[in-house]
Order: structure tokens, then sequence, then C-alpha cells
């Protein structure tokens, strides 16, 4: 490995908090120093990294991707040669309330991130990208494969899309060398209650209504978020420059029997669901073909759904605190405003 200074954004949330967990406690990766930025947005949280604070390899930096004195600042005193980038507004409820911040942390975030690389010849950028910026599927359709168009539809997936293309430009133009990865929805510990599963284990535990979105048959892949980080990482050692590969868990649920599932682990009452109105644009089906990860790069999920919702369900049971944390002001306020009318 010749990377040995690591800027890692966006890992107080949940797929970088857990990314850092999966690396830390490795003895092959103890002298690569991992350098955190994150600005500790709504749904960045520094418990999520508490974990790490006893390692030496590890630093924290709270500050703004979309500041790029500071990110020149980081990458001289911290001699970073590699960028791996999480930092994004990740909801898509909230990306129809108001796109702007997805506009500003997405896409101008990304562009002043490839920018800093650019100038400081960093010898390689992972994007963090997700299966929402091909657009939706139909039920019969094969699933996404890295050739399909990118055809997002919504203003989460449009931002993404956006920052994937400046990505790919500065591949061609620039000469950087970039990869992107592209997942299916992720779960497991440390999600913020916003997104589906932690929502619906919270509002159960608490004997709250679950709002399920229109017909409950919208259908996505998911993927427990420790098989994400190790295709991160494979990727980020294996993979080849300019190249996108997709990561998913070839598990395709439709999202009232992820409810119910939830659930009947809690011995909770199916009468707690409630059928709401539907999301505005609300894509119908997300499924990965993650063949060109599974053959070039020899990586497959390991972690099956059974398994890996009862880890995520005891997570939540086990950190009910953690959730207390998180359910200040502002979470209520969207919840209400999300949630009240419906
Ligand atoms: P998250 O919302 O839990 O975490 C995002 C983190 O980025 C937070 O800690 C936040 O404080 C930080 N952040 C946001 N804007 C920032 C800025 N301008 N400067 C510094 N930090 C900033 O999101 P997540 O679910 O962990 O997603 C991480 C990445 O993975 C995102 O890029 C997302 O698009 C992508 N992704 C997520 C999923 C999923 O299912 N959650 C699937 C595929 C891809
Ligand atoms: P979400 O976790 O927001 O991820 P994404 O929209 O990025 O796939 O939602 C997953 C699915 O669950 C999606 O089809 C919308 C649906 N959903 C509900 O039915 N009710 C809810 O309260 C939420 C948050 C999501």
């Amino acid at each position: 490995m010749n990377h040995k200074n690591i800027l890692i954004t966006g890992a107080a949330g949940f797929i970088g908090s857990n990314f850092i967990d999966y690396l830390i406690y490795d003895e092959e990766i103890k002298d690569i120093n991992l350098i955190v930025i994150d600005n500790l947005s709504y749904c960045g949280n520094l418990n999520n990294l508490s974990f790490a604070e006893k390692f030496s390899n590890y630093k924290f930096i709270k500050g703004d991707i979309c500041d790029s004195a500071l990110l020149e600042k980081i990458i001289q005193d911290n001699n970073i040669d590699s960028i791996i980038h999480f930092a994004a507004e990740s909801h898509v409820d909230r990306s129809i309330m108001d796109s702007t911040p997805f506009l500003i942390n997405n896409v101008l975030g990304t562009v002043k991130l490839l920018d800093v690389a650019k100038k400081y010849k960093i010898s390689k950028y992972l994007q963090v990208s997700t299966d929402e910026v091909y657009g939706s599927l139909g039920s019969d359709d094969h699933g996404f494969t890295e050739k399909n168009n990118i055809t997002p539809n919504s203003p989460y997936s449009a931002s993404k899309a956006a920052a994937d293309h400046f990505v790919m430009s500065y591949y061609t133009t620039h000469k950087l060398n970039v990869l992107i990865t592209r997942c299916s929805n992720n779960y497991g510990p440390k999600q913020f209650p916003e997104k589906l599963i932690p929502l619906m284990i919270q509002n159960a535990i608490n004997n709250k209504e679950l709002p399920v979105y229109g017909d409950g048959m919208n259908v996505r892949d998911w993927i427990y978020v420790k098989d994400h980080c190790a295709a991160i990482w494979k990727v980020f050692n294996e993979g080849e420059f300019g190249e996108v590969y997709n990561i998913g868990g070839e598990c395709e649920k439709p999202n009232i029997e992820i409810v119910k599932t939830i659930l009947k682990k809690l011995g909770k009452s199916e009468k707690l669901i409630k059928y709401v109105s539907d999301r505005p644009g609300h894509d119908r089906r997300y499924a990965m073909d993650i063949s060109k990860i599974k053959n070039q790069l020899n990586w497959t999920p390991k972690i099956d759904f059974e398994k890996g919702i009862e880890a995520t369900i005891d997570w939540y049971l086990n950190n009910l605190e953690w959730i207390n944390d998180i359910v200040s002001g502002e979470y209520l306020e969207y919840y209400k405003k999300q949630y009240g009318e419906k």
C-alpha cells in the first residue's frame, strides 16, 4: 500500500463512522493515518467516532468541505496523499423540502475537494456515490450496471449524479486518479433515524405509528453497512482509475416486508403500520448488478439480511441513549414537517 495519510470526509455520519470502525482495528493499516473532516451537520455525531479517539493514527477535524482554505491547510499539515469522500446531505425527503443544501454540500463541496485534490496532486480520490443516480427500474428490468444511463429523479440523486459527473470530468480533463463506488441502500448501527430502517425500529420500540409511503411496494436492494465498507476499501486499493464500481447486497425487498420484519422481531403488532401519502417522484425499484466488482475485484456481500437486521435491531435496543441524544429539536421539527400532516 502506498498511501499513508488518507483524508476521509463525512466520517461522523452513518457509513463513514462504520468505515473508520472497519479500518481502525486492522493491524495491517496501523501505519496509515486516517484524518477525518466533518462539519457535524444535523446527522454528523462525534459520539459515532468516540471509539477511534484512542488510536494515534486517527485525527478528527471539525470543518466544512466547502472551505477551500481549510482543505488546503489540512492537506499540507497532514501530508494527505489520498481522499475518500463520504460527506453529503443524504436524505431524499429533505431534498424534496429544500434542494439548496444538496447543491451546496454535494455538488459544490465535491468540486472544492476535487480542486484541492488537483492542486496538491493527490494520488487517489474515491467518490462514494449511490445507485440512485441511475433512476428507477420497472419490476422486470435487469439490475443497474455501470453502463446504465444516469437519470436521477430526486434532488438528492440529481446532486449525487452531478457530483459523479464532475469527478469523471477531473479524470478526463485533469488526469486526477479517481474511482467512483455506487452502492445500494445501507442499513446497520448508527444510521440517523430519518431513514426507513432506523425510523421504523425507533417508532416500533416507542409504539408509535410506522409511516409507510404509498402502497409499501417500492423495492430497495439492501446491504449491511460493513459489507459496503469492505467494498469501498477493496475498490480504493484495487480499483482501476476512471472506473465506476456498483456495490449491492443482492437483497431486494419491498418496504412493507422490511417493516413487517422489524415489527415481528420486536414483538409488536402490525396495527402500528400506517399507510401515508406517497413521496413525490418516489423511485419504484432499485436493484444492482454487481458482476463487475465480483468478477474484477473478487468482492461479494457477506452478511445476509436475517443476520444484519437482527444485529441492527440489537444495536438500537442497546443504544437507546444514542437515539435520545439525536432526537433533538431539529429532528422533532423535521419529523413534524415530514409526517405531521400525513
Ligand atoms: P449521513 O447523512 O449519515 O452522513 C453524512 C456526513 O457528512 C455527516 O456526518 C455530515 O455532518 C457530513 N457532512 C455533510 N455535509 C458536509 C460538509 N459540507 N462538510 C463536511 N461534512 C459534511 O450519510 P451516510 O448515509 O453515511 O452517507 C455517506 C455517503 O454515502 C453519502 O455520500 C451518500 O450519498 C452515500 N451513500 C449512502 C447510502 C445509504 O444508504 N445511506 C447508499 C449509497 C451511498
Ligand atoms: P430511505 O431510507 O429514505 O432511502 P431512499 O429513499 O434513499 O431509498 O427510504 C427507503 C424506502 O422506504 C423508500 O422507498 C421510501 C420508503 N420510506 C417509507 O415508506 N416511509 C418512511 O418514513 C421513510 C423514511 C421511507
